[in-house]
């Protein structure tokens, strides 16, 4: 994937993992749609980042999916990035009294909702690029996260396979597996202990950089923090 000049839709992009993605992105010189439920959250996003284009949207209610389709269909017929960053995630045990209903709500929100998209946006014109976020509990599942854990390791398989289906419609398909990030992912708090968002944007970024061979490795200097070199 080339980082600038895209048009890229962000689900889930206002607030966590997807905000980080919108503010790197629109840095890099791409045109950023974010959709999400809070309208006050995109809306002060929006007053942040002149040029942010917002939409409201429940990606839970087939309909709005199928609405927020139609909108970028009619009005930014140039999107060709589609982030599936959106998602939740319920602390519970299989005996809560509500675990059925929270359940699936969970499985609409995770994986309902980006396969439908993926299979939505998969027939816009312009597509070239699809981001998928999973995470790194796709492969070791969180207890405390049941249901969570389960629907990453669907979506990460759904990844793959949509990977080498889309190959013939020249659609490439990226996964992002992310670690324990501080966002509010779960509930307020409950990430806390997590190293910072911007530091996973930071990896991620660099290693597109690195896939662009670049020259040295003074080239890579403004994406990466000193005291991460050790690492790579
Ligand atoms: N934080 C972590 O430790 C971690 C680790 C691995 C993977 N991930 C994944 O990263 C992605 C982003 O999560 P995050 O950590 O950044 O948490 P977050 O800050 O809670 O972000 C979740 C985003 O998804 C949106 N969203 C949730 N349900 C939605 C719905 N029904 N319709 C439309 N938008 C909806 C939220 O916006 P509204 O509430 O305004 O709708 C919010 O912007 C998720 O897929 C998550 O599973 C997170």
């Amino acid at each position: 994937m080339k980082l600038s000049n895209n048009k890229i839709l962000i689900t889930g992009g206002a607030s966590g993992i997807g905000l980080g993605l919108t503010e790197r992105f629109m840095s890099e010189g791409n045109t950023v749609i974010v959709c999400g439920r809070r309208e006050d959250v995109l809306n002060e996003v929006a007053a942040r980042f002149p040029g942010l284009i917002t939409k409201v949207c429940d990606l839970a209610v087939e309909a709005d999916r199928v609405e927020l389709y139609n909108w970028v269909a009619e009005n930014h017929p140039d999107t060709n990035v589609l982030v599936n960053n959106a998602g939740m995630q319920n602390w519970m045990n299989i005996t809560d009294d509500n675990f059925f209903e929270r359940a699936q709500t969970e499985i609409t929100t995770n994986i309902t909702a980006p396969v439908h998209l993926t299979g939505l946006f998969a027939g816009l014109k312009s597509l070239t690029t699809i981001i998928n976020v999973t995470s790194g509990l796709a492969f070791v599942p969180f207890t405390k996260v049941p249901v969570y854990s389960a629907t990453k390791a669907f979506f990460h398989s759904f990844t793959l396979s949509a990977r080498y289906l889309l190959k013939g419609k020249n659609i490439e398909v990226i996964e992002l597996i992310p670690p324990a990030l501080n966002t509010d992912l779960g509930g307020k708090g409950l990430h806390d202990f997590a190293q910072p968002v911007s530091e996973f944007i930071d990896s991620v970024f660099l290693r597109n950089w690195l896939k662009a061979k670049p020259k040295s490795a003074s080239d890579l200097g403004p994406l990466l923090p000193t005291r991460d070199l050790k690492r790579y």
